[in-house]
């Protein structure tokens, strides 16, 4: 008689699982992980390990398994719905027969029984509401699906029954910050609509509600400010399921997010012309557009993981208290939450130009029960304080003068204190950068509909910039923020080894190394090729921090590094 728990039994998959992913053999470790989900379906550790080879995996056919079990992991509390975008995005494509190019509604799809089957997928209705699609081929198929849609409403076509799909996507082009394209007639359509719903009185009733989910798939409903208030004055309990959650999602959470605004403290009024229109910019685009962060299976020392990483690190500071971690240019604070997820007995000061943008960390901090992280609004150049860590991803490139903003940085750092940098490297900018010079762009704040036209001669195959397609494999491609980040910043330089060398030399720094795991995830796939190659050249040097040993790997690989990410301690 076999009378084991069934989380014991779970637990004996996943450490076969783990076994098999030292081994190298993915496909054999994610059928141990699904056996887990088999004995326990709650089991966090088998979710996190499909994710993981999930997102490594290119699945070359459809089946009805792996669909439930992409599913399961999407709805799960321990899914992490951006590592699992791509592979179902992926899947979705082959559930559809859609080609791998930019495809259009099939015949298939456009019958009656077609359409009722989009309407009834579970995998791709969690699919628009729990991630930013970045696969094209979709795109363009969900484009179809969306104008089908339109068509069959203004024709009188389209009963209630529907609402759920329309506001899976209209809670997408929420996502997506409404980035798709825009026919010449959708757009009239729905600018004559704009007035109609603006002008709106009395109870929602069903025709209204689909009215404003089908604009909705298009437009931000938080533009029309009359509509939104009476929505909001409304009681919502006799809407559909479908109105209640788009409505709470368009509207309801920028709302909160909003309120959260004046509890947060401003630092300083002084402010570098250069910050103030990056300030603005992020403003008006808070960034990163993140929706959801895997929850930690425990917390663990923040230092623990860094000894292990880099063993040549010097002393780090003592604190009676909890480990002050700062992190200046936190944007929408993703970062922040993630790390009070992790580490243990940590308090976080998360700083911005972006009031906005705190906002929505603050709001997201909220919802997860997150009370460690203190969101301050002010220019990292006039910080002052001492602390024991300091975390700053993909900010002083915004700087006027970054090296003067690493140098303030530093001085708030303890004795022993250690830094994290994320600057963009020079040669994975090239790209951009002539994308610029090709579109002529100045300083100048573009406006969405421009954002959407750019994009759409990037993509379109007889586009003029369709030499640059290749800038769609990156995720900021595929939101509004996303892309303003990536492509149209009104402020940013890049760096080299060389110039990363000087700037640390000159603040007394010690390098302690490149950082190339996005997560703790990736290093169980193995090391990257940069470190392969810094092993090979240097095996004497099993630091891996020397920077004139990296600068002459990069001298004849240009394009090993997409970003710097580095550790430097003061010494
Ligand atoms: C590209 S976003 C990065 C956000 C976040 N670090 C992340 O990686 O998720 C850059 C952020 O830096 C902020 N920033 C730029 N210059 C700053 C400054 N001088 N002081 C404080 N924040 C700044 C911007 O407002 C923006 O939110």
């Amino acid at each position: 008689m076999n009378d084991s728990r069934p989380a014991d039994v779970a637990a004996q998959r996943c450490s076969e699982a783990d076994d098999l992913l030292r081994q190298n053999k993915p496909v054999e470790a994610l059928k141990a992980l699904d056996q887990a989900l088999e004995a326990d379906r709650d089991c966090a550790r088998a979710i996190i390990g499909i994710t993981m080879i999930a997102e490594r995996l290119t699945v070359t056919k459809y089946s009805k398994h792996f669909d439930r079990l992409i599913l399961h992991c999407l709805q799960s509390p321990h899914g992490n719905p951006e590592a699992l975008t791509n592979p179902a995005g992926h899947l979705l494509q082959l559930k559809y027969g859609l080609p791998d190019s930019q495809s259009r509604l099939t015949n298939s799809v456009r019958t009656e029984s077609g359409l009722e089957g989009l309407r009834k997928d579970g995998l791709l209705i969690t699919y628009l509401v729990t991630t930013i699609n970045r696969n094209l081929t979709l795109e363009s198929f969900l484009q179809s699906v969306r104008t089908e849609i339109w068509h069959r409403f203004t024709q009188g076509r389209l009963s209630g029954e529907w609402q759920g799909l329309i506001a899976a996507l209209a809670v997408q082009a929420h996502n997506n910050e409404y980035i798709w394209d825009i026919s010449e007639s959708e757009r009239e359509w729905l600018d004559a609509t704009a007035e109609q719903l603006e002008r709106l009185e009395g109870e929602i009733t069903e025709a209204t509600a689909t009215l404003f989910l089908v604009f909705a798939m298009y437009r931000d409903p938080w533009e029309l400010s009359k509509l939104r208030q009476r929505l909001r004055e409304r009681s919502a309990d006799r809407w559909s399921p479908a109105l209640r959650f788009a409505v709470d999602r368009t509207i309801g959470k920028r709302a909160r997010q909003i309120q959260l605004v004046p509890s947060i403290p401003r630092l300083s009024a002084a402010e570098n012309p250069t910050s103030g229109s990056v300030r603005q910019m992020y403003e008006a685009n808070p960034y990163p557009r993140w929706l959801h962060v895997t929850p930690a299976l425990r917390q663990v020392d923040a230092s623990y993981r860094l000894i292990a990483q880099y063993p040549h690190l010097g002393p780090l500071p003592k604190s009676e208290g909890p480990m002050q971690i700062l992190m200046p240019g936190i944007g929408t604070g993703r970062l922040a939450v993630w790390a009070a997820q992790r580490y243990h007995h940590v308090q976080i000061t998360a700083v911005d130009l972006s009031i906005q943008s705190l906002a929505y960390g603050k709001y997201m901090a909220e919802s997860y029960g997150i009370s460690n992280i203190d969101f301050r609004q002010g220019d990292l150049l006039t910080l002052e304080g001492q602390y024991e860590r300091i975390e700053c991803i993909g900010v002083l490139h915004h700087l006027e003068n970054p090296e003067a903003g690493f140098e303030r940085l530093v001085s708030c750092l303890k004795q022993g204190g250690v830094i994290q940098i994320m600057l963009y490297a020079e040669a994975a900018r090239r790209d951009i950068w002539r994308l610029r010079t090709r579109l002529g762009l100045s300083h100048t704040n573009m406006s969405f509909d421009e954002i959407r036209r750019i994009r759409a001669r990037i993509l379109r195959d007889d586009g003029d910039l369709t030499a640059f397609n290749g800038l769609a494999r990156r995720p900021d491609f595929h939101s509004t923020s996303g892309f303003r980040d990536l492509i149209l910043h009104v402020q940013e330089s890049t760096f080299t080894i060389n110039r990363l060398r000087r700037m640390i030399e000159a603040a007394d720094m010690r390098f302690i190394g490149f950082e190339f795991a996005s997560s703790q995830v990736m290093s169980m796939f193995g090391e990257s090729e940069a470190e392969q190659r810094y092993r090979k050249a240097y095996p004497d040097e099993r630091t891996l921090s020397s920077l004139s040993n990296w600068e002459a790997i990069e001298a004849s690989h240009p394009n090993l590094f997409g970003n710097y990410t580095f550790w430097c301690q003061r010494p």
